[in-house]
């Protein structure tokens, strides 16, 4: 998802100290990770880097924290969240396009501003406001009127028992538990103490306490019940890993069985459903960003070849590019289901008519909520910033809807071959100790393979810092090919010795690259167990996310964060 940042509050009447206000904003970190801050009610920790643990042992009842993705003032403490004005302490995720009036008015008014952030405006603004309504429910309905842009907010006010929230376009749910309350930029941070929450639509903010809340919109009482959500704590049998990358690709087979099961099962009406909408559509649009653009773009690549006119556009530049109407589909894939620039799309989508669906994993997302049907890809909880187990559900469930259209593939049997992928670990170790000197890598694809190869890229630039490009084999010659000297790695995905492929391989090769074939055959330095072009995408970006994963390690870059987060934090 785009990174913004995450935000958490905790509301209780059995207390509770920083340990498991930070073990649940460690959850939150794959949202932002460059500062993060927390505050108890009386005191304020702010720090640059990712969330670490500090020894505040003091039992609280309340407290709030923030993981923050810079976007307005450079990565410092002061511009690190939560921010403070007089008795006035807020964390902030999304952005106020009129801060700087905001500010300009504020400090007229003698407010001094201690960051060059957006969000400190909300503190000095609820402080202003406070001295011009009794109630905060005016206040916080005079916030929102007064705030242009996006926003999920935490409140707290000196010596005021609640806790106060407020959103717009930014993710907000509230986590009922018995006794206590906890707000979050989503359900990760929550599932494993409850499984109901309510999620705060556009505009409305809510007075919690540690036994109640009450939701507002525009001055007005709104009636919000919990919804239950069955997601939580699939992933609780964890082994021992060094880091959750790793765990989370090793989870693939037994996610992926997961889906399977439930395509046929739980999610057939939905899934039915939505080839319906997929054949009554004149076209079909993908829309989605990053890992989940490369798994729409197979999505688009198996339709197309059925007949379907599909097509997948990053949902950045979505309107620069698309045009859409009463007769498209549009499917928004996301991981996270909150990524802004696909919220963006969709909004654009359904202003011109378009049918929306979905395909997420974390339930209940705004994208879910969005689109009038949602299909689940289960992969359970990605703790790892890198996204591995999605890319291959959304791949799989790509595959299961153009099963539907005559696509033949071999969903049934993919658990297993993810394993003998999995088994190739030792190899790819190898190869990563031989890369890691390198500065610069190419991956290259044609068809199904093009994709991958982006997708390969991808998780290696993320993960390990090296520089890498995944392109379209035929495009090489247009340009790039002149990189391409003594030394350098190209990986070429090859299914089953396609002669293209092997021509671009050669290419390169004729030019001194260090080519390493990623294909079916015995001659090729991987060889996958794919019986069709279909499963060898599924199982090449596998590999790919295991060799990101080795040459990250090599390099001793910071893959994610400890794999027992509960237990790196207890022992404080
Ligand atoms: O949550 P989303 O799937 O919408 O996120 C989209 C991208 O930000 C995400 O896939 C990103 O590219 C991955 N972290 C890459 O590993």
């Amino acid at each position: 998802m785009s990174r913004l940042c995450g935000i958490i509050g905790i509301i209780s009447q059995e207390p509770f100290t920083s340990q498991e206000v930070l073990s649940r904003l460690k959850k939150l970190e794959y949202r932002g990770y460059d500062s993060w801050g927390y505050w108890n009610g009386k005191t304020l920790t702010r720090k640059t880097g990712k969330i670490a643990v500090f020894d505040d042992k003091e039992p609280v009842t309340a407290a709030m924290a923030h993981t923050r993705w810079a976007t307005h003032g450079g990565v410092t403490e002061a511009n690190a969240h939560p921010h403070r004005a007089g008795d006035v302490t807020i964390v902030h995720n999304g952005i106020i396009e009129n801060w700087q009036e905001l500010r300009h008015d504020l400090e007229a008014a003698g407010a001094t501003f201690r960051s060059e952030t957006d969000s400190e405006v909300i503190a000095h603004l609820v402080r202003r406001l406070r001295t011009q309504h009794e109630s905060m429910e005016n206040v916080l309905a005079a916030l929102t009127e007064a705030v242009q842009g996006t926003f999920a907010t935490l409140i707290m006010v000196d010596g005021d028992p609640h806790l106060y929230a407020a959103k717009r376009d930014s993710p907000l749910a509230l986590g009922v538990c018995d006794g206590r309350m906890i707000l979050a930029s989503d359900i990760y941070a929550f599932s494993d103490a409850t499984q109901r929450a309510i999620f705060f639509e556009n505009d409305e903010y809510a007075i919690v306490s540690a036994t109640g809340y009450r939701f507002f919109k525009h001055g007005a009482p709104v009636a919000k019940e919990p919804h239950t959500f069955t997601w939580a704590a699939m992933e609780e049998d964890k082994r021992e890993h060094a880091h959750f990358m790793l765990k989370e690709i090793d989870e693939e087979p037994a996610a992926l069985a997961r889906l399977i099961a439930s395509l046929t099962g739980e999610q057939r009406a939905d899934y039915g459903k939505l080839v319906a909408l997929i054949r009554g559509a004149q076209k079909v649009v993908f829309t989605a960003a990053g890992t989940a653009y490369h798994a729409s773009l197979l999505g688009a690549s198996f339709l197309h070849q059925q007949g379907v006119d599909a097509q997948a556009i990053i949902a950045s530049e979505f309107e620069n590019f698309i045009t859409v109407d009463e007769g498209t589909l549009v499917i928004a894939v996301s991981q996270s289901g909150e990524t802004m620039d696909v919220i963006e799309a969709l909004k654009y989508s359904k202003e011109r008519g378009a049918t929306l669906a979905a395909i997420v994993n974390v339930p209940y997302s705004t994208i879910e909520r969005m689109s009038a049907l949602s299909l689940q890809i289960l992969a359970g909880q990605e703790v790892a910033v890198a996204s591995t187990k999605a890319f291959t559900n959304q791949a799989a469930v790509m595959l299961a809807l153009a099963q539907s259209f005559g696509y033949a593939n071999g969903l049934a049997a993919l658990p297993e071959k993810l394993g003998t992928v999995l088994a190739l670990e030792p190899a790819v170790r190898a190869l990563a100790k031989r890369l890691s000197p390198q500065r610069d890598l190419y991956v290259l694809g044609r068809k199904l393979g093009y994709p991958v190869a982006r997708e390969f890229a991808l998780k290696i630039k993320e993960i390990s810092y090296i520089h890498a490009e995944g392109m379209m084999g035929g495009e090489l010659k247009h340009g790039t090919i002149a990189l391409i000297e003594q030394g350098v790695p190209v990986v070429a995905l090859v299914y089953d010795g396609d002669p293209k492929m092997r021509s671009n391989a050669q290419e390169v090769r004729a030019r001194g690259a260090d080519v390493i074939t990623v294909g079916t055959r015995e001659e090729d330095d991987f060889t996958l167990p794919a019986a069709s072009e279909a499963e060898f995408a599924v199982l090449a970006a596998t590999l790919g996310q295991l060799l990101a994963y080795h040459l990250a390690k090599e390099l001793g870059r910071p893959i994610d964060k400890p794999r027992n987060l509960a237990k790196s934090v207890t022992v404080l």
